[in-house]
């Protein structure tokens, strides 16, 4: 069925001029845009965005990473979108990211990884409603 997920372009992609070339391979990949926007996170912003990893030993630092810059938050629609996104952004860790996956292209590390992507159709209604009011959904 067609659905919904959540994804943000983090600040290591949009420091090195890559938002185009990333939103490119998510149309050429048959998802639609549904809101988009460029902004920054305090480092408060990033910690209730990523709540859910508080008590990972990694969590100060992903906070601090994720307001050094800008990202480029976006809601994109598919068939089956919360799983053939992860598909097309690959693995975490950008090491073992798949050969032509947005993060083995444009990732810097495990933390700098270029881009997010939802794990679940729950989070991303979640995660979408983090950055966007109903009226910038189109
Ligand atoms: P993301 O999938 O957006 O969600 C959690 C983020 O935490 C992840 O991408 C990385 O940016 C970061 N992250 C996950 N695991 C680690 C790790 N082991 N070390 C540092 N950062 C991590």
């Amino acid at each position: 069925a067609t659905n919904r997920t959540f994804t943000m372009i983090k600040p290591d992609a949009t420091g090195a001029n890559n938002v185009g070339a990333i939103t490119k391979m998510i149309e050429e990949a048959g998802f639609r845009i549904i809101a988009m926007k460029k902004t920054a996170l305090s480092k408060e912003l990033a910690g209730k965005f990523y709540a859910i990893h508080k008590e990972r030993p990694f969590y100060n630092d992903l906070c601090a990473y994720m307001s050094s810059g800008a990202i480029v938050p976006m809601i994109l629609e598919k068939d089956n979108a919360v799983e053939d996104f992860r598909k097309l952004i690959g693995a975490t860790d950008p090491a073992k990211a798949a050969p032509g996956t947005i993060r083995n292209l444009f990732a810097k590390s495990i933390e700098a990884n270029a881009i997010h992507g939802s794990d679940s159709d729950e989070n991303a209604a979640i995660e979408g409603a983090f950055f966007f009011s109903q009226f910038e959904q189109f």
